[in-house]
């Protein structure tokens, strides 16, 4: 059984979230599912999902086992990631569970994908997202594809969800879909 945290930021993005959260539960069997919300992603969520947030871990409790290099999760993927979180991790500061748990899989060598969400990027953006590459973290940006022809939102945002998963070694690419570009 394999642990997977999904550590949700306030960012814009909500969705991608609940989409890989949605595929984790429904389809990928023998994998066990944490979330952590930060205190400005609940606020964006209700907003942007019209819902009350997921049962989650609470980000304010250093006590769980996330935070602890001996327990730590087998994948943690932070979807979307502000630039306040994608800061803190970079600098190493802590400050939440999410950006402990962070820490903990770079020190631990445990994969750890980060789903940035801004634009344009400043300087002190580019600068932390680079040290985070460095450090082992894999930088995914919140960037869905077109060719694969998606005909509504909800396809374009299961097409990304399934491609962060991919990324985070966790789920094939579903055979029907076309991420070779079409040319006609
Ligand atoms: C509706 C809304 C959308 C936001 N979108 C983004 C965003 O896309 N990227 C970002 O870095 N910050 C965004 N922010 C700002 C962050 O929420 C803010 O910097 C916050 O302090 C981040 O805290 P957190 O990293 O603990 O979630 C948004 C805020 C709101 C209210």
């Amino acid at each position: 059984m394999s642990n997977i945290l999904i550590g949700i930021t306030g960012a814009s993005g909500q969705t991608y979230a609940s989409r890989i959260i949605q595929i984790l539960r429904a389809e990928v069997p023998l994998t066990h599912t944490d979330l952590i919300y930060t205190d400005t992603a609940k606020i964006v969520w209700r907003d942007e999902m019209g819902s009350d947030p997921l049962l989650s871990i609470d980000n304010h409790s250093y006590y769980h086992k996330y935070a602890s290099g001996s327990n730590s999760a087998d994948i943690m993927i932070i979807i979307p990631c502000t630039m306040g979180t994608i800061g803190r991790i970079a600098n190493g500061t802590g400050g939440d569970l999410i950006a402990r748990a962070a820490d903990v899989m770079l020190k631990e060598r445990k994969p750890l994908v980060i789903v940035p969400r801004e634009t344009p990027f400043n300087l002190i953006h580019l600068e932390n997202l680079t040290r985070l590459a460095k450090a082992g973290a894999i930088i995914a940006p919140a960037s869905p594809s077109f060719y694969t022809h998606p005909i509504n939102l909800d396809q374009l945002i299961d097409n990304f969800a399934r491609r962060i998963l991919h990324i985070a070694g966790i789920h094939p690419l579903p055979t029907n879909n076309k991420y070779i570009p079409r040319i006609n």
